[in-house]
């Protein structure tokens, strides 16, 4: 997959490209492009934002900054699945991001101030996406998060190939929340690891899970509610 993040502060994401989730997924062959609408702004100055028409607080991420960055990166060549990170988006959860990582490409445009132009959504962007009913200053974290869970779906992305398949909300859990997991020591101030696990007998231990699994499931269906 190639994954283009398109900003106003490329370098807040200097510590995301160093995980090894990121770093194992580019050795894997696919690629992580950090832009910065500034770079290619047809406007003095650097200017990328103007005040909304109508009045009000706040400054608007322009049309025709966006629409520059868009063509200085793809010119007239095929344009990549784009993805707006905004508040009001779809909500970000495991079966869109599964959505997402079938994408042989995709541009992650984030805003700032008080968001797009309209005209960005209606025009340049295919999706919306948001990651919680609240607002953040801005969509670097945001697109932090997606990324994220893009490349750590990618094959060869996470030590174990298996890690990513069997994880919480996953279709082999039956989206379901994982199982608890224990480490050593077997017991700690009296905090004892469940027998089942160090039992040696995998059928148990994968019947415990699964009903472990189940368990948090319906608590987490009765939280919900
Ligand atoms: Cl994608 N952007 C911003 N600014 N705030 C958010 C969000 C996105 N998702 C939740 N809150």
């Amino acid at each position: 997959m190639k994954l283009d993040i398109f900003s106003l502060f490329p370098e807040a994401f200097d510590w995301f490209r160093t995980q090894r989730s990121v770093t194992n997924a580019i050795a894997e062959g696919n690629q992580l492009r950090l832009i910065n609408y500034r770079d290619t702004t047809p406007l003095g100055a650097g200017q990328v934002d103007d005040a909304p028409y109508g009045g009000g607080a706040g400054m608007v991420l322009r049309v025709d900054v966006v629409d520059a960055a868009l063509r200085a990166a793809y010119a007239d060549g095929e344009r990549p699945r784009t993805v707006l990170l905004t508040p009001t988006g779809r909500l970000l959860a495991d079966e869109l991001a599964d959505e997402l990582t079938r994408e042989p490409h995709v541009a992650l445009l984030c805003g700032r101030y008080e968001g797009f132009d309209e005209r960005v959504h209606e025009h340049l962007a295919d999706d919306e996406v948001s990651i919680g009913r609240y607002v953040l200053a801005g969509g670097e974290l945001p697109a932090m998060v997606v990324a994220d869970v893009l490349m750590r779906k990618l094959p060869g992305a996470l030590g174990h190939e298996e890690s990513a398949v069997e994880e919480s909300f996953s279709r082999l859990l039956e989206g379901m929340p994982e199982y608890p997991h224990y480490t050593r020591p077997a017991a700690y101030r009296g905090w004892q690891v469940p027998d089942v696990l160090v039992s040696g007998d995998h059928e148990r231990v994968r019947r415990w899970r699964l009903e472990q699994s189940r368990a948090r499931a319906e608590q987490f269906e009765r939280d919900a509610e």
